[in-house]
Protein backbone atom coordinates (compact mmCIF):
# COMPACT_ATOMS: atom_id res chain seq x y z
CA UNK A 1 0.00 0.00 0.00
CA UNK A 2 1.38 3.16 -0.88
CA UNK A 3 1.19 6.16 1.93
CA UNK A 4 -1.28 8.27 0.08
CA UNK A 5 -3.86 6.16 0.86
CA UNK A 6 -3.15 6.77 4.89
CA UNK A 7 -2.35 10.23 4.36
CA UNK A 8 -5.93 10.83 3.17
CA UNK A 9 -7.22 8.58 5.83
CA UNK A 10 -5.84 11.04 8.24
CA UNK A 11 -6.79 14.38 6.21
CA UNK A 12 -10.12 12.80 6.56
CA UNK A 13 -9.94 12.54 9.59
CA UNK A 14 -8.05 15.22 11.07
CA UNK A 15 -10.51 17.10 12.93
CA UNK A 16 -12.86 14.28 14.76
CA UNK A 17 -9.06 12.73 15.92
CA UNK A 18 -8.41 16.23 17.41
CA UNK A 19 -12.02 16.21 18.61
CA UNK A 20 -11.71 12.91 20.81
CA UNK A 21 -8.03 13.15 21.81
CA UNK A 22 -8.51 16.67 22.76
CA UNK A 23 -11.15 15.26 25.44
CA UNK A 24 -9.97 15.14 29.04
CA UNK A 25 -11.58 11.42 29.39
CA UNK A 26 -10.06 10.66 26.42
CA UNK A 27 -7.87 7.31 26.66
CA UNK A 28 -4.72 9.19 25.57
CA UNK A 29 -5.32 11.97 28.19
CA UNK A 30 -5.78 9.09 30.97
CA UNK A 31 -4.11 6.44 30.04
CA UNK A 32 -1.09 6.90 27.53
CA UNK A 33 0.18 10.55 29.09
CA UNK A 34 -0.27 9.32 32.23
CA UNK A 35 2.08 6.65 31.96
CA UNK A 36 5.01 8.49 29.77
CA UNK A 37 4.81 11.86 32.05
CA UNK A 38 6.21 9.63 34.77
CA UNK A 39 8.77 7.83 31.57
CA UNK A 40 10.33 11.36 29.91
CA UNK A 41 13.80 12.35 30.72
CA UNK A 42 14.89 16.00 32.04
CA UNK A 43 14.20 18.12 28.89
CA UNK A 44 15.13 21.27 29.98
CA UNK A 45 17.14 23.01 27.00
CA UNK A 46 17.34 19.33 24.82
CA UNK A 47 16.28 19.05 21.01
CA UNK A 48 12.49 17.51 20.98
CA UNK A 49 11.50 15.97 17.93
CA UNK A 50 8.41 14.25 17.85
CA UNK A 51 7.43 11.41 14.78
CA UNK A 52 3.78 11.39 13.53
CA UNK A 53 3.15 14.68 15.95
CA UNK A 54 -0.79 14.93 14.39
CA UNK A 55 -2.16 18.44 15.57
CA UNK A 56 0.57 18.11 17.87
CA UNK A 57 -0.99 17.42 21.44
CA UNK A 58 2.28 15.66 22.82
CA UNK A 59 4.59 18.57 21.09
CA UNK A 60 2.43 21.26 22.96
CA UNK A 61 2.75 18.84 26.52
CA UNK A 62 6.24 18.72 26.29
CA UNK A 63 6.79 22.84 25.99
CA UNK A 64 6.26 23.01 29.82
CA UNK A 65 9.48 21.25 30.37
CA UNK A 66 11.36 23.78 28.83
CA UNK A 67 13.25 22.46 26.20
CA UNK A 68 15.02 24.32 23.38
CA UNK A 69 13.55 23.29 20.57
CA UNK A 70 10.79 21.03 19.32
CA UNK A 71 10.13 19.80 15.69
CA UNK A 72 7.02 17.89 15.11
CA UNK A 73 6.90 16.11 11.86
CA UNK A 74 3.28 14.71 10.36
CA UNK A 75 2.37 13.21 6.48
CA UNK A 76 -1.13 14.77 7.00
CA UNK A 77 -1.68 18.53 6.39
CA UNK A 78 -5.11 18.61 7.75
CA UNK A 79 -3.50 17.42 11.03
CA UNK A 80 -0.60 19.67 10.59
CA UNK A 81 -2.96 22.85 10.16
CA UNK A 82 -4.93 22.34 12.69
CA UNK A 83 -1.70 22.16 14.75
CA UNK A 84 -0.01 25.16 13.35
CA UNK A 85 -2.98 27.46 14.56
CA UNK A 86 -2.99 25.61 17.80
CA UNK A 87 0.54 26.72 18.27
CA UNK A 88 -0.32 30.40 16.37
CA UNK A 89 -3.08 30.71 19.40
CA UNK A 90 -0.58 29.61 22.42
CA UNK A 91 2.40 31.22 20.76
CA UNK A 92 4.58 27.83 21.40
CA UNK A 93 7.55 26.98 19.63
CA UNK A 94 6.72 24.16 18.29
CA UNK A 95 7.95 23.82 14.64
CA UNK A 96 5.57 21.68 12.36
CA UNK A 97 7.10 19.89 8.94
CA UNK A 98 5.11 17.84 6.80
CA UNK A 99 7.13 15.06 5.89
CA UNK A 100 7.33 11.35 5.64
CA UNK A 101 8.84 9.86 8.66
CA UNK A 102 9.55 6.55 6.38
CA UNK A 103 12.55 9.03 4.52
CA UNK A 104 14.42 10.90 7.24
CA UNK A 105 17.56 11.47 5.48
CA UNK A 106 17.57 14.91 5.53
CA UNK A 107 17.89 15.31 8.88
CA UNK A 108 21.29 15.33 10.32
CA UNK A 109 23.17 12.96 12.74
CA UNK A 110 22.67 13.02 16.10
CA UNK A 111 20.26 16.24 16.07
CA UNK A 112 17.82 15.28 18.74
CA UNK A 113 17.96 14.85 22.39
CA UNK A 114 14.83 13.31 22.80
CA UNK A 115 12.80 11.42 20.39
CA UNK A 116 9.05 10.73 21.15
CA UNK A 117 6.40 8.39 19.11
CA UNK A 118 2.98 8.53 19.93
CA UNK A 119 0.58 6.08 18.11
CA UNK A 120 2.37 6.51 14.38
CA UNK A 121 4.47 3.00 13.92
CA UNK A 122 1.23 0.60 13.38
CA UNK A 123 0.86 3.08 9.92
CA UNK A 124 4.66 2.20 9.20
CA UNK A 125 5.49 -1.22 7.36
CA UNK A 126 9.15 -1.14 7.48
CA UNK A 127 9.52 -0.55 11.54
CA UNK A 128 13.54 -0.92 10.75
CA UNK A 129 14.49 1.59 8.21
CA UNK A 130 12.34 4.24 10.83
CA UNK A 131 14.00 2.66 13.81
CA UNK A 132 17.98 2.60 11.97
CA UNK A 133 17.00 6.52 11.46
CA UNK A 134 15.90 7.19 14.77
CA UNK A 135 19.40 5.32 15.53
CA UNK A 136 21.02 7.70 13.76
CA UNK A 137 19.29 11.20 14.26
CA UNK A 138 19.55 10.78 18.53
CA UNK A 139 22.10 12.16 20.15
CA UNK A 140 24.40 9.98 22.75
CA UNK A 141 22.71 9.22 25.85
CA UNK A 142 19.80 10.63 24.16
CA UNK A 143 16.43 9.07 24.95
CA UNK A 144 13.34 7.90 22.55
CA UNK A 145 10.11 7.25 23.60
CA UNK A 146 7.41 5.09 21.30
CA UNK A 147 4.26 4.62 22.40
CA UNK A 148 2.74 2.17 20.29
CA UNK A 149 -0.77 0.13 19.66
CA UNK A 150 -0.15 -2.37 22.20
CA UNK A 151 0.04 -5.89 19.52
CA UNK A 152 -3.09 -7.48 21.77
CA UNK A 153 -5.10 -4.41 20.30
CA UNK A 154 -3.85 -3.92 16.86
CA UNK A 155 -4.52 -8.00 16.22
CA UNK A 156 -8.06 -6.94 16.60
CA UNK A 157 -8.19 -5.00 13.42
CA UNK A 158 -10.18 -6.31 11.24
CA UNK A 159 -7.86 -7.40 7.79
CA UNK A 160 -8.79 -6.23 4.49
CA UNK A 161 -10.99 -8.40 2.64
CA UNK A 162 -11.76 -6.42 -0.85
CA UNK A 163 -11.41 -2.19 -1.33
CA UNK A 164 -14.84 -1.32 -0.30
CA UNK A 165 -16.32 -3.97 2.34
CA UNK A 166 -16.96 -2.41 5.89
CA UNK A 167 -15.56 -5.05 8.59
CA UNK A 168 -18.45 -5.70 10.78
CA UNK A 169 -18.21 -6.02 14.43
CA UNK A 170 -17.43 -9.72 14.94
CA UNK A 171 -14.47 -9.06 12.53
CA UNK A 172 -12.96 -7.60 15.50
CA UNK A 173 -11.20 -10.53 16.70
CA UNK A 174 -7.65 -11.57 17.70
CA UNK A 175 -5.25 -12.69 14.55
CA UNK A 176 -1.91 -12.17 16.31
CA UNK A 177 0.05 -13.59 13.72
CA UNK A 178 -1.68 -12.70 10.58
CA UNK A 179 0.19 -9.60 8.98
CA UNK A 180 -2.08 -9.12 6.61
CA UNK A 181 -3.10 -5.07 6.30
CA UNK A 182 -5.74 -3.89 8.19
CA UNK A 183 -9.20 -2.19 7.24
CA UNK A 184 -11.85 -0.71 9.54
CA UNK A 185 -13.41 2.48 11.28
CA UNK A 186 -11.83 3.64 14.06
CA UNK A 187 -14.00 3.30 16.94
CA UNK A 188 -13.81 7.04 17.94
CA UNK A 189 -14.88 8.18 14.51
CA UNK A 190 -17.80 5.25 14.63
CA UNK A 191 -19.48 7.27 17.22
CA UNK A 192 -19.15 10.70 15.38
CA UNK A 193 -21.93 11.76 13.80
CA UNK A 194 -20.07 14.90 11.96
CA UNK A 195 -17.52 12.42 9.98
CA UNK A 196 -18.98 9.65 7.39
CA UNK A 197 -17.32 6.51 8.54
CA UNK A 198 -14.79 5.48 6.26
CA UNK A 199 -12.16 2.37 6.29
CA UNK A 200 -9.13 3.15 8.28
CA UNK A 201 -5.83 1.46 7.26
CA UNK A 202 -2.83 0.28 8.83
CA UNK A 203 -0.38 -2.52 9.75
CA UNK A 204 -0.50 -4.73 12.89
CA UNK A 205 3.26 -5.38 14.27
CA UNK A 206 3.22 -8.40 16.79
CA UNK A 207 5.69 -7.61 19.67
CA UNK A 208 8.67 -9.68 18.55
CA UNK A 209 8.45 -7.19 15.29
CA UNK A 210 8.62 -3.80 17.50
CA UNK A 211 11.64 -5.44 19.42
CA UNK A 212 12.97 -7.01 16.99
CA UNK A 213 13.70 -3.62 15.30
CA UNK A 214 14.88 -1.85 17.61
CA UNK A 215 17.17 -4.61 18.86
CA UNK A 216 18.68 -4.42 15.46
CA UNK A 217 19.18 -0.66 15.78
CA UNK A 218 21.31 -0.64 18.58
CA UNK A 219 19.50 1.34 20.62
CA UNK A 220 18.81 -0.11 24.02
CA UNK A 221 15.38 -0.88 25.75
CA UNK A 222 15.41 0.42 29.51
CA UNK A 223 11.36 0.23 30.05
CA UNK A 224 8.69 -1.27 28.53
CA UNK A 225 5.58 -0.09 30.32
CA UNK A 226 1.76 -1.29 29.71
CA UNK A 227 -0.41 1.08 31.28
CA UNK A 228 -3.56 0.76 33.56
CA UNK A 229 -6.59 2.57 33.19
CA UNK A 230 -7.38 4.85 35.79
CA UNK A 231 -9.09 3.42 39.09
CA UNK A 232 -11.93 5.83 39.38
CA UNK A 233 -13.32 4.24 35.80
CA UNK A 234 -13.88 0.68 37.79
CA UNK A 235 -16.40 3.16 39.62
CA UNK A 236 -18.09 5.64 37.02
CA UNK A 237 -17.19 3.41 34.18
CA UNK A 238 -16.75 -0.60 34.93
CA UNK A 239 -16.95 -1.57 31.27
CA UNK A 240 -14.81 0.84 29.77
CA UNK A 241 -12.38 -0.67 32.60
CA UNK A 242 -12.75 -4.21 31.77
CA UNK A 243 -12.28 -3.25 28.23
CA UNK A 244 -9.28 -1.58 28.74
CA UNK A 245 -8.25 -4.58 30.91
CA UNK A 246 -8.97 -7.54 28.03
CA UNK A 247 -7.41 -5.55 24.79
CA UNK A 248 -5.08 -2.61 26.18
CA UNK A 249 -4.35 -0.12 23.74
CA UNK A 250 -1.36 1.08 24.43
CA UNK A 251 2.91 -0.05 25.15
CA UNK A 252 5.15 2.27 25.73
CA UNK A 253 9.03 1.53 25.35
CA UNK A 254 11.89 3.66 27.15
CA UNK A 255 15.01 3.40 25.01
CA UNK A 256 18.34 4.98 25.18
CA UNK A 257 21.66 5.50 22.60
CA UNK A 258 24.33 3.95 25.41
CA UNK A 259 26.63 4.12 22.02
C1 LIG B 1 -3.09 8.21 15.68
S1 LIG B 1 -2.41 9.67 14.99
C2 LIG B 1 -1.32 10.18 16.32
C3 LIG B 1 -1.02 11.64 16.30
C4 LIG B 1 -0.24 12.16 17.51
N1 LIG B 1 1.02 11.46 17.67
C5 LIG B 1 -1.07 12.01 18.77
O1 LIG B 1 -0.77 11.12 19.57
O2 LIG B 1 -2.03 12.78 18.93
C6 LIG B 1 -1.26 9.02 13.81
C7 LIG B 1 -0.52 10.10 13.04
O3 LIG B 1 0.53 9.50 12.30
C8 LIG B 1 0.66 10.20 11.08
N2 LIG B 1 1.40 9.33 10.15
C9 LIG B 1 1.06 8.11 9.71
N3 LIG B 1 2.03 7.62 8.90
C10 LIG B 1 2.98 8.57 8.82
C11 LIG B 1 4.23 8.67 8.13
N4 LIG B 1 4.68 7.68 7.35
N5 LIG B 1 4.96 9.81 8.26
C12 LIG B 1 4.52 10.83 9.03
N6 LIG B 1 3.34 10.79 9.72
C13 LIG B 1 2.59 9.67 9.62
C14 LIG B 1 -0.78 10.49 10.68
O4 LIG B 1 -0.87 11.51 9.71
C15 LIG B 1 -1.39 10.88 12.03
O5 LIG B 1 -1.28 12.24 12.28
Amino acid sequence: MNNVDIEKDWNDMAQAYEDFTAGEDSYSNKIEWMAIKTMLPNLKDKRIIDLGCGTGRFSFLFEEFQPKQIVGLDMSEAMIKIGKEIKNERGSIVQFLHKNIEDMSEIQDNSFDFIFSSTTLHYIENLNRVMRDIYRILAKEGTCILSVINPVYSACYPVIKDAVSFPKDEDWTIRYLDKSLRAYIQPWIEYNDNIEDSLSYSYHHTMADYINAIVKSGIVIEELVEPLPPEEWKTCNLDRYLGYINTPVYTVFKLKKCI
